[in-house]
């Protein structure tokens, strides 16, 4: 037999085996096709090379070339064909079930549930346990407990959000007492000395409220972080370190923080909290020694234990660490903000 009618044959035998191999519906079919084309005992790539052997001694590297080449194209095709049937079905009711999904949008936390969650992490390697308190208050944990008497500014109606039920209450006469939402964190101080004795070392974060005009830097709403530590002892200096480890913990080592004397009716000697922000100081919030009163208000005794306290806002902190410009910011709801987080 020539070459050219070997080469013919091998011709045919690949395009055979390449329809026979795609038309294959079902892995059953595909074996019966491989059977057919490349089966060791009766299939018809043997039976070519039987034929090989008819080649004269020139035509043979031709011939030999163009066969091997054949059985290797047949066989994978055979393997992506097997591939393909493996796959699962492709079609459920209609639905190609192969095409890429649609992906739903991944959430994340917002800024200051990040912010907070790394403030309970720092505070936590210094001792300090997380407490809670609830966002509307009674006058006592708000202001009475914390030596702000009744005639004080800090109780007018108007700088606070006292709770509509009470004033309905009030004006007819009834003996509910007024409740508001709550315009400092430093009420949970209060509520733990109460439930437990001394020694105290506590943060809570949390929201408050105060009817403040709205603007880059103020907001009604804001949160607050307040720490109290109850011991026999403590001092002033022991304030003024935490507060400085805190905020190097959290904005790096680059910040500064600078203590102005100060007045809270609930802390004696008082200071203001101000840290650097490039050129300038912003205030992050208020401090100082336990007043006295306070002690007494919760039954504990002033000549036996001392302790400090702080109150920080926690969107300034996270405004300066992520250089942003606005508060409103915050609860804009903005993706476009909220997703660079
Ligand atoms: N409660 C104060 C405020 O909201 C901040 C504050 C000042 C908290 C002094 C404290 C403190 O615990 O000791 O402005």
């Amino acid at each position: 037999m020539s070459s050219g009618s070997l080469i013919e044959l091998l011709d045919a035998f690949e395009a055979a085996a390449m329809a026979a191999i795609e038309s294959a519906g079902d892995a059953g079919a595909l074996e019966a096709a491989r059977i057919e084309f490349l089966g060791a005992r009766q299939g018809r790539l043997r039976d070519l090379q039987g034929l090989l052997g008819q080649a004269t001694k020139e035509e043979k590297p031709l011939v030999g070339r163009r066969f091997n080449e054949v059985k290797t194209r047949v066989g994978a095709a055979l393997e992506a064909r097997q591939r393909v049937l493996a796959r699962p079905a492709r079609k459920v009711g209609g639905l190609d079930v192969t095409l890429p999904g649609t992906r739903s949008p991944q959430g994340r936390r917002h800024p200051l549930t990040q912010t907070i969650l790394e403030f309970k992490e720092i505070m936590g390697r210094f001792g300090f346990s997380v407490a809670d308190g609830p966002e509307v208050e009674d006058e006592w944990h708000n202001f009475e407990a914390l030596n702000i008497p009744a005639d004080h500014p800090a109780r007018d109606p108007l700088e606070n959000f006292y709770l509509a039920a009470a004033q309905v209450a009030a004006r007819d006469g009834s003996s509910s007492p007024p409740r508001l939402l709550r315009s400092q964190t430093s009420t949970v101080q209060i509520r733990v000395m109460e439930s437990s004795p001394p020694p105290i070392r506590i943060i809570s974060v949390g929201r408050v409220y105060r009817p403040d005009t709205i603007d880059a830097t103020h907001s009604c709403m804001f949160h607050q972080m307040e720490g109290l530590l109850i011991a026999e002892g403590t001092t002033m200096a022991q304030l003024k370190t935490v507060l400085r480890l805190f905020a190097r913990a959290y904005l790096g080592q680059d910040v500064s923080i600078r203590f102005r004397p100060s007045f809270f009716p609930f802390t004696e000697p008082s200071v203001e909290v101000d840290m650097s922000w490039g050129s300038r100081w912003l205030e992050i919030g208020g401090a100082g020694m336990v007043d006295p009163n306070v002690l007494r208000a919760v039954g504990y005794d002033p000549d036996l234990v001392t302790g400090f306290a702080f109150g920080l806002g926690i969107e300034r902190f996270c405004m300066r660490r992520y250089s942003i410009p606005d508060i409103r910011y915050f609860t804009g709801n903005d993706l476009r903000f909220l997703s660079q987080f």
